[in-house]
């Protein structure tokens, strides 16, 4: 049983006051999890050659507050000069620095929806109300909202939860059309070759860029993030962060994991081929998902779409659905190993079968 709310001290501010907070995904162990889009596949073994050597130095001493090393090395993997890069505490710490960096209560912000739910929550913490447009028809850019007079236009490229790619193109323009910041969340891009909007950057300078190592570079536990964007931007973020936002070990095993290119190769494409494999076999059983550029499929599964979560959840699987308008009739599955998606199908033609 869950405890009653306790009531907010008065002290706390009516924003937050209002706010439900972010709910993030299960993170249970012993499962197969396929509900929070982490990396079926451990990082390089160049991480674990820095975690081998962990020293106490790691620990005794600050890390570097500009994270200079790891934007350099960062700088020559991505094209991008080292003062257009901001590190961060996970792509989510990133976001929470340009949301602080950007908005007062009574700017406007928007996105189009549905989408990552954690903008609704760091626009509610700067007393902001964020405009919801709904996806035009096949997950097509909403074609008002650089019409919106937002500071702020935010969204993820693939889309969470749909996994859908908007063409560089189309954002091209939209940066182009808005007057204000043009933020691209690209956490998953990596899964789809082609899609970033990095080479463009230096093109467009109301364009922020932000990149998870959660994801491709299957660090989700270290938290590491970067955020890319005009220097004089970055510069005034650079004020708003936390010191010492990305810790000493973190920013370490950062640069390990960009140096193993090879490494990453290789793990965007088993999760690439495993991704056709379980769209193969997901086939079967009627369900349709929209084309996904991401490591997760965002499955139509009907109205019994919750019953099925709880009864995979009862069998140690975990997949991720939303009690909410426009999503209550899908489940969201992560691209796991090959065995992970064994005990998934196999568990699923148990529950499906007529
Ligand atoms: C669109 C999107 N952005 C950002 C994140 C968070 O990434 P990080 O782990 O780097 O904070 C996620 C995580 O699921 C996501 O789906």
């Amino acid at each position: 049983m869950s405890e009653p709310p306790r009531p907010a001290p008065r002290q706390v501010r009516p924003a937050i006051r209002a706010m439900r907070g972010y709910t993030p995904g299960e993170q249970a162990i012993d499962c197969v999890k396929l509900n929070t889009n982490e990396s079926a596949w451990p990082p390089s073994p160049r991480v674990h050659e820095v975690l081998r050597a962990v020293a106490d130095d790691h620990l005794r001493l600050y890390p570097d507050p500009r994270a200079e090393r790891l934007r350099a090395a960062a700088a020559e993997v991505f094209g991008v000069p080292a003062e257009a890069i901001l590190a961060g505490n996970g792509s989510d710490d990133c976001l929470t620095i340009l949301f602080r960096t950007l908005l007062d209560p009574g700017d406007r912000v928007a996105c189009p929806w549905p989408t990552y739910g954690l903008y609704d929550e760091l626009a509610a913490i700067q007393g902001v109300a964020i405009e919801h447009v709904d996806w035009a028809r096949d997950w097509r850019l909403p074609s008002v909202l650089p019409r919106l007079g937002a500071k702020l236009l935010i969204l993820a490229n693939p889309n969470n939860p749909s996994g859908t790619v908007v063409p560089v193109a189309e954002l091209r323009r939209l940066a182009d059309a808005h007057d204000g910041i043009l933020a691209v969340d690209e956490a998953y891009v990596d899964f789809c070759p082609g899609a970033s909007l990095l080479p463009c950057l230096a093109a467009h300078p109301n364009l922020v860029v932000l990149r998870s190592f959660s994801k491709s570079y299957a660090l989700a536990g270290a938290r590491l993030g970067l955020m890319f964007a005009a220097p004089a931007l970055i510069e005034q973020c650079m004020k708003v962060k936390d010191s010492y936002n990305v810790n000493r070990l973190t920013q370490e095993l950062g640069l390990a994991a960009l140096a193993d290119r090879e490494h990453h190769r290789q793990l965007v494409e088993r999760t690439l081929a495993e991704r056709a494999r379980l769209e193969r076999e997901l086939a079967a059983f009627g369900w349709q998902w929209p084309e996904s550029g991401a490591n997760f499929l965002f499955c139509r599964v009907g109205e019994h779409a919750g019953e099925l979560y709880r009864a995979l959840k009862a069998r140690g699987i975990l997949v991720r659905w939303w009690d909410r308008p426009q999503l209550r009739e899908h489940l969201r599955i992560s691209v796991g190993t090959p065995a992970q998606s064994d005990r998934l199908l196999a568990a699923l033609r148990a529950l499906l079968a007529p």
